[in-house]
């Protein structure tokens, strides 16, 4: 099904996410990363202090130095603010909307060509694998990209508890959806929110499986209380609010591709050398401080993901 919408990342170039919508913002940002609205009462504050979540003694977790960046971590008032989570609405400003996203309960399903389906609740999970903080870079499609601190554990330790039978070549990620909780000019997409990875990425050590950030348990914006993270390839591909991980060996297509194939594939690697149909991505624009910065093949995490491609010279590895 292809779907024409005049819609976020269906907008041309130029008008997808202006770049003095970014400045303002900085200069909003770094007023709030210096705390002048971070103020005790501040609708702000609210949205920052994780609250009345069961999991916040699990925090912080031990940082995983093998991680590391070299680039500025982004002040969290940016990162918790300026966010893409098109359940909630298409500008990046819904880290309010967001808010009435619910955290628990919270059910993980697994299923599809596993020994076994089941329900795990988020709590049982968490305590079933150690958690640490990486820090990751993030790069989205759309040119902006960040530095993060997740907390989460490796997403090979949930496909081992899944237990995926041989004939499974990919996890199919599917999102938390309520159609009551999607605005109403958003009831157009073919939700929900779906991702997808070989079993091979998934297992790779950088796969993460994101509970929290910031030292704190994941703000709802960011895709509390499950999300992925996968550093070598567009934002996208890192799916908030997950409550679904499907064993298949039948190739998923993904929430983006849905909405524009000619766009978005399965892929999705960073390539600085691949132009998306609409705009280089041989820049990148740093959230919190404007810098044009040069964007690297697979993120810079070519080491940890090159092999997982070697000899795929007839896919769009990078689409
Ligand atoms: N997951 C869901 N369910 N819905 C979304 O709209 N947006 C994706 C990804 N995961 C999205 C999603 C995109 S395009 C990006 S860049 C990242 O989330 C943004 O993550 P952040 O808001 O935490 O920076």
């Amino acid at each position: 099904m292809l779907i024409r919408m005049a819609n976020g990342w269906e907008l041309p170039d130029s008008a997808v996410t202006p770049e003095a919508a970014w400045l303002d913002r900085r200069t909003l940002m770094r007023g709030a990363a210096a705390g002048s609205i971070l103020a005790a009462g501040s609708p702000f504050a609210g949205a920052v202090a994780a609250v009345d979540d069961p999991s916040a003694h699990l925090y912080p977790a031990k940082r995983n130095g093998e991680y590391s960046v070299e680039r500025e971590i982004t002040p969290e008032a940016v990162a918790t603010t300026f966010n893409n989570f098109y359940e909630f609405g298409s500008s990046k400003d819904i880290w309010r909307e967001a808010q009435a996203q619910p955290l628990r309960p919270w059910q993980v399903r697994i299923d599809g060509l596993v020994e076994q389906p089941k329900t795990l609740d988020i709590d049982e999970l968490l305590q079933r694998v150690a958690l640490e903080e990486r820090v990751y870079r993030h790069r989205c499609v759309e040119r902006w990209s960040m530095v993060a601190p997740w907390t989460g554990f490796p997403m090979r330790a949930l496909v081992e508890m899944a237990a995926p039978l041989s004939s499974a070549k990919y996890v199919r990620m599917e999102s938390y959806f309520d159609a009551n909780l999607v605005p109403r000019n958003m009831r157009i997409y073919p939700w929900p929110y779906v991702e997808g990875l070989t079993i091979a990425e998934a297992t790779n050590e950088l796969a993460f499986l994101v509970t929290g950030a910031y030292g704190k348990p994941l703000e709802k914006q960011n895709g509390a209380p499950l999300r992925l993270a996968a550093p070598w390839k567009y934002g996208f591909k890192s799916g908030k609010s997950l409550v679904r991980f499907s064993f298949t060996d039948e190739r998923p297509e993904n929430f983006w591709q849905t909405v524009n194939a000619r766009e978005y594939g399965f892929w999705a690697n960073v390539n600085p050398d691949v132009a998306h149909p609409r705009w280089s991505q041989k820049i990148e624009t740093e959230l919190h401080t404007g810098e044009k910065l040069p964007t690297s093949l697979y993120n810079g995490y070519g080491p940890w993901v090159a092999d997982l491609y070697s000899g795929m010279s007839g896919e769009q590895l990078f689409v």
